[in-house]
């Protein structure tokens, strides 16, 4: 059985008092939360302590929304994994649409991200995805199997036995135009099959996400696809009755 997970990501989003209001109802209703169906919840670094505190022995697992691509030195403004980790972290997120278009992280960086994270013992969550216009051009496929493929040339298919992939339609993210299950589970069954070809015991093992505008009102069908392993949550996850409602989906 693959694990399934639901995870908040909350951008740039949150302050010391709404972050404890909206933690404290997540622990009161994560209920269904376990080793196989992870509730997760990512953070902006400044509150990697507040997670700590709040889910720190809870079932609710927690993380950042990126990490540095150095271990330690003279970068300012850098957060490593091993800070992340420092943390109590299980979870980091890589190579999110937003890292990739607007602070420059090309395939090659989000791989060395996703080795960063993993050599500390967090697990990446690699984000894929295509454009409109990249869909538009029929080049899905290309792209996010592109995307795949620098982390497997990197780091080997094994790595991805310990990683949660999520595919995230950048057409989708935040527009509030879900791709249709069907749409979704074309591409998960795509990239599941790109993983096949490599090493079929760790392409039936890896959850594979779906990010992209995700709501209470539409989860349940998207998690029912074969494929879709649960989802990667942007504004839904910033109130806590969307968040666990989805959560409850899994
Ligand atoms: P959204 O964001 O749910 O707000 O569309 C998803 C994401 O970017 O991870």
């Amino acid at each position: 059985m693959r694990q399934r997970l639901v995870v908040g990501n909350w951008k740039l989003n949150g302050s010391r008092a709404t972050n404890a209001a909206l933690l404290r109802a997540c622990v009161e209703g994560a209920d269904f939360a376990s080793p196989a169906k992870v509730l997760g919840v990512c953070a902006p670094f400044a509150y990697l302590a507040q997670l700590q505190e709040v889910l720190g022995g809870t079932a609710i697992q927690y993380g950042s929304q990126d990490v540095s691509r150095f271990a330690s030195g003279a970068f300012t403004g850098e957060v490593s994994a091993a800070m992340v980790a420092d943390f109590g972290c299980r979870l980091a997120i890589v190579g999110h649409s937003e890292r990739r278009a607007l602070f420059g992280d090309t395939d090659e960086i989000v791989a060395i991200k996703f080795g960063m994270a993993q050599a500390v013992g967090l697990t990446p969550i690699l984000c894929v995805g295509e454009s409109l216009a990249e869909r538009e051009a029929g080049d899905t496929e290309a792209v996010v199997s592109r995307q795949l493929q620098a982390v497997i040339a990197a780091h080997g298919v094994k790595s991805l036995a310990k990683a949660v992939v999520a595919y995230e339609p950048v057409w989708a993210i935040g527009t509030g135009k879900t791709a249709s299950p069907a749409q979704a589970q074309a591409v998960h069954a795509f990239l599941r099959g790109v993983v096949a070809e490599q090493d079929a015991s760790v392409a039936s093992s890896l959850p594979i996400l779906y990010g992209g505008s995700v709501k209470a009102s539409n989860a349940a069908e998207l998690f029912a696809q074969a494929d879709i392993d649960g989802g990667l949550i942007g504004g839904a996850s910033l109130v806590a009755e969307d968040f666990l409602a989805i959560g409850r989906s899994l």
